[in-house]
């Protein structure tokens, strides 16, 4: 068993290696500051949000943030296990990787892996040539699995017989051990045999297509219909996905995946050229699925039975799910007419036919809106505040940011309540035409120049209630005399009907000539109130988008941690 890698080696090799170059031979990097860009590897999107320090040899996106070191990129980009990623750098770097004598690394989990391959193409083979196969082709046959597809996903026969793999593979006692530690025997009173027999043997195969387990399916009615491998070193239930190996052989790019409930539904919709459908085992979708799923495709297309346990299973995976709803990240839902699976439904219609229902699929945000609709009575106004309490501790679930900006603005619109502060519309209110009086020539003006204008023009505006007030703390130009300007007519109200005394304030300032000159702007008559405060309101979006920038840039020179980073950003956002 290999010994463990001494942790100064792996200093010094991060500190050989440049990341810049590791990660520039895979994805190509445009220089940005002192650091480098390019459009995240991990998430779907259109503008780079995907930076990697020269400085810090480190990566991190600020869309879904991935980050870590180079080895971090290579087990996450390359597939690799921590190992194989020190291995490659150390290739790189022309130096062998020591190991250190002590031998306290987790179990090596090579042999169990060779053992598992080696269970795969025996059971291959014996769906092939086996003097008993034959009830098992016909029984695919039957079940309208095509040679070529069976060969695409490995699946193969075990034999009916209690010893056939031990015989094949498990003669001496470090065999045995393997078969064992993979989960491939079972042991009863001292004796050991076979866990699979006379099943059709569906390989599981990891993202890097190691096959780590089996399922095995009766070729009749009995029960349980379906064994699967027990959890092993290799095999985690809740991590793997059936079919994610074949859909990455198949497809060059995954644009969307497919998540299904059985191995026959992934096999049958591959075979009408579906290729990118993908098993859980027997479980509910974990967080780690869906982890690895956006990871491999922006959008996830949940598939369940229509009936009752199917629409129940369908709620657990939204729950599951919203979490982890980022930006560029989508999840719809398919529910199937009553009785049928992919596999049944794929056969009967055809792929362009099913491909049509994953067309249609329905998006996260109806089918969250429409069941929490059903439970409640929306045309009465307890119906409409259940239905608020129900949603908002989901919504709550989301990540910050435009989706969960929509969510909730969609909420206030069912339960009949008008958005009332303007930090919680969408973000696109920064980015809103700007008001209508602004327009002919004034559309450039900066909206502090803006509030100036249109409190000498009329400053009894100062006197308006509920002004915001926090846009003060913004940096920009500008600002500071319009707080003054502000403070000064709230304090002596009698200023805001003697203009000449007003500019008296600023005597001998230059800001007192910037200001007469404003005030000599014509402008239409308008009910400015509005104007105003839309203006101030403007400026206060520009204050938390500055907050946020700071906070960025403090953690992007290294003033702060990730941990701190999100830290503040949680303070200032509670929720995210
Ligand atoms: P289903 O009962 O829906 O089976 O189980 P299926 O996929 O339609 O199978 P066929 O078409 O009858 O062959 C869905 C999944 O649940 C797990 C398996 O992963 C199966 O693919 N399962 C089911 C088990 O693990 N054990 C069982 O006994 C049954
Ligand atoms: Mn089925």
């Amino acid at each position: 068993m290999a010994g463990r890698i001494p942790s100064t080696f792996i200093d010094n090799l991060l500190n050989r290696v440049d990341i810049v170059d590791l990660i520039n031979q895979r994805i190509p990097l445009k220089k940005a500051g002192k650091d480098y860009q390019a459009c995240c590897p991990f998430h779907d999107e259109k503008t780079p949000s995907f930076t990697v320090s020269h400085e810090k040899q480190f990566y991190h996106c600020f869309g879904c943030s991935a980050h870590g070191s180079a080895i971090g990129f290579l087990m996450d980009y390359d597939n690799m296990s921590f190992v194989e990623a020190i291995e490659e750098l150390a290739h790189q770097a022309g130096v062998d990787v020591p190991r250190e004598g002590v031998q306290n690394t987790g179990p090596d989990c090579r042999p169990l892996y060779a053992a598992l391959e080696q269970a795969a193409d025996y059971y291959a083979k014996q769906l092939r040539n086996h003097a008993q196969a034959q009830h098992a082709i016909a029984y695919l046959k039957q079940r309208g699995v095509s040679g070529e597809i069976a060969k695409d996903f490995n699946i193969g026969y075990a034999p009916p017989g209690w010893d056939n793999l031990i015989k094949q593979q498990g003669q001496d006692a470090q065999a045995l051990k393997q078969l064992r530690e993979s989960g491939m025997t079972l042991e009863s009173e001292n004796r050991c045999y076979d866990r699979f027999r006379d099943r059709i043997m569906f390989p599981i195969r990891d993202h890097r297509g190691r096959t780590v387990g089996f399922g095995g399916r009766i070729l009749g009615d009995e029960k349980p219909k379906y064994l699967n491998s027990p959890e092993t070193p290799v095999f985690h239930k809740g991590r793997e996905l059936y079919g994610l190996h074949e859909a990455h052989k198949a497809l060059r790019k995954i644009e969307r995946l497919l998540v299904v409930e059985g191995y026959m539904d992934v096999v049958a919709l591959a075979q009408f050229g579906i290729r990118y459908a993908v098993a859980t085992l027997g479980t509910a979708t974990t967080s780690d699925h869906l982890e690895r799923i956006f990871r491999t495709a922006p959008e996830a297309i949940f598939c369940f039975d229509g009936d009752r346990a199917g629409r129940d299973a369908g709620w657990k995976a939204l729950n599951t799910t919203l979490p982890l709803i980022r930006e560029g990240r989508e999840a719809r839902f398919l529910f199937l007419p009553d009785g049928e699976d992919p596999d049944t439904l794929v056969r009967k219609e055809g792929s362009d036919a099913f491909e049509q229902r994953i067309q249609n699929a329905t998006p996260l945000s109806q089918f969250l809106f429409d069941k929490l609709s059903e439970q409640v009575d929306m045309s009465s106004l307890d119906g409409r505040a259940r239905l608020d309490e129900l949603a908002k501790p989901l919504i709550a679930k989301l990540p910050q940011g435009t989706f969960r900006e929509m969510m909730e603005e969609h909420l206030n619109k069912l339960v009949g309540r008008e958005a009332k502060h303007v930090a919680h519309q969408p973000v696109t209110a920064s980015r809103r035409q700007q008001p209508r009086l602004r327009q002919n020539g004034l559309e450039r003006m900066t909206p502090v120049r803006w509030a100036i204008i249109l409190l000498l023009k009329q400053p009894e505006l100062a006197q308006m209630p509920d002004l915001p007030t926090r846009w003060e703390e913004l940096d920009k130009p500008g600002v500071d005399l319009l707080a003054e300007l502000l403070h000064t007519i709230q304090e002596t109200p009698s200023l805001a009907s003697n203009k000449g005394a007003l500019f008296e304030r600023w005597r001998g300032r230059k800001e007192g000539q910037y200001l007469s000159k404003l005030a000599n702007t014509e402008l239409p008559a308008h009910e400015y109130a509005a104007e105003f405060k839309d203006a101030l309101m403007h400026l206060q979006k520009q204050l938390e988008e500055q907050l946020q920038d700071q906070l960025l840039e403090q953690y992007r020179q290294g003033t702060i941690t990730e941990a701190q980073y999100k830290e503040r950003l949680r303070q200032r956002y509670p929720g995210r």
